[in-house]
């Protein structure tokens, strides 16, 4: 099958991209170093010529919920009708768990951005004019990768200071399996809804600050640094400290999806202890 990966060359693109290699498949890494720009459409038709299906795993740096909505909703719009002119049998997007609901988004900028996104992609598959590709919307949690990029940001000496988030976090590499997966798989199957959703997570539920001293204890290192106390203040919200970006429940049960419909929950086994102990980072 030929798969073009939007983001290819970031964190999960690179991994979604490898990963897609090994099972055969034939890769275009596609991103504005590639000629390609998602956001204004410049070099898509060219590149999506041939491509069965596209995964997008655009990224976007920033907590200004105005620039996030643009880029997010944005690419969408554009990826989504350039891939149904393309002829691409579906669009899969990475997207994260519970950040369309309005409760967790609402004081978090970013995640308002990844709802604009969802809701563009859906609108598009299921709009009157049908002027966008099937989508099937990978929901992943928080990666363990994360917490490092978190405790990197705040400096604080001796102390590491993270917003309270209640995350079943999983290993990229785990979520870049899966969404290869879901990719190859979806491309072939023509009995699908035009659009669906899937969800991946951890098997443990903690917060930031959690996750953060026991990658230090397993690893020395956390964030490039070694702090002693962990702190966390619940900067993002009730909903974000309090559960609302965990799929599924204590045991990760199904969640009502996208479209409506019942969306299954993946409960990855790798644990944050395990993950640490491999010596990744983020
Ligand atoms: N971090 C987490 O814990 C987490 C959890 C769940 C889901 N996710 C989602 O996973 C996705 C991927 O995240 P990531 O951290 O892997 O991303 P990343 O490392 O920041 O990479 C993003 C990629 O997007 C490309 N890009 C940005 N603007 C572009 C444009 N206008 N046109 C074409 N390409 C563009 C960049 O390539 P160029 O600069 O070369 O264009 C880059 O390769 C995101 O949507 C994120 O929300 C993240």
């Amino acid at each position: 099958m030929r798969i073009a990966i939007l983001g290819g060359r970031g964190t999960l693109g690179t991994l979604v991209a490898g990963a897609l290699e090994q099972r055969g498949h034939e890769v275009a890494v596609l991103g504005r170093r590639d000629g390609v720009d998602a956001l204004t459409g410049e070099g898509l038709d060219a590149a999506l010529v041939g491509v069965d299906v596209v995964v997008d795993a655009l990224n976007f740096q920033g907590m200004s919920a105005k620039k996030a909505r643009a880029f997010f909703g944005g690419t969408a719009r554009t990826v989504t009708a350039a891939a149904a002119r393309a002829g691409v049998r579906r669009v899969v997007v990475v997207s994260i768990a519970g950040a369309a609901d309005p409760e967790v988004h609402r004081r978090h900028g970013y995640y308002a951005g990844k709802a604009e996104q969802e809701a563009a992609y859906l609108a598009a598959a299921t709009g009157r004019a049908a002027e966008g590709a099937p989508v099937t919307i990978v929901h992943s949690t928080q990666w363990f990768e994360l917490v490092d990029q978190m405790v990197s940001m705040i400096p604080l000496g001796p102390a590491a200071l993270l917003p309270t988030m209640r995350m079943a976090a999983v290993s990229a590499g785990s979520v870049a399996a899966f969404v290869a997966a879901t990719a190859e798989r979806d491309a072939a199957d023509d009995t699908l809804p035009v659009v669906r959703s899937l969800a991946i997570r951890g098997p443990e539920v903690a917060t930031g600050a959690e996750l953060a001293r026991t990658i230090a204890a397993v690893r020395g290192t956390v964030g490039g640094r070694r702090p002693r106390v962990f702190w966390e203040l619940p900067l993002f919200g009730k909903a974000i400290a309090s559960g609302g970006l965990v799929p599924g429940g204590p045991r990760g049960e199904a969640v009502i999806g996208a479209a409506g419909g019942v969306e299954p929950v993946t409960v990855d086994p790798v644990t944050v202890r395990e993950w640490a102990g491999r010596g990744e980072r983020g």
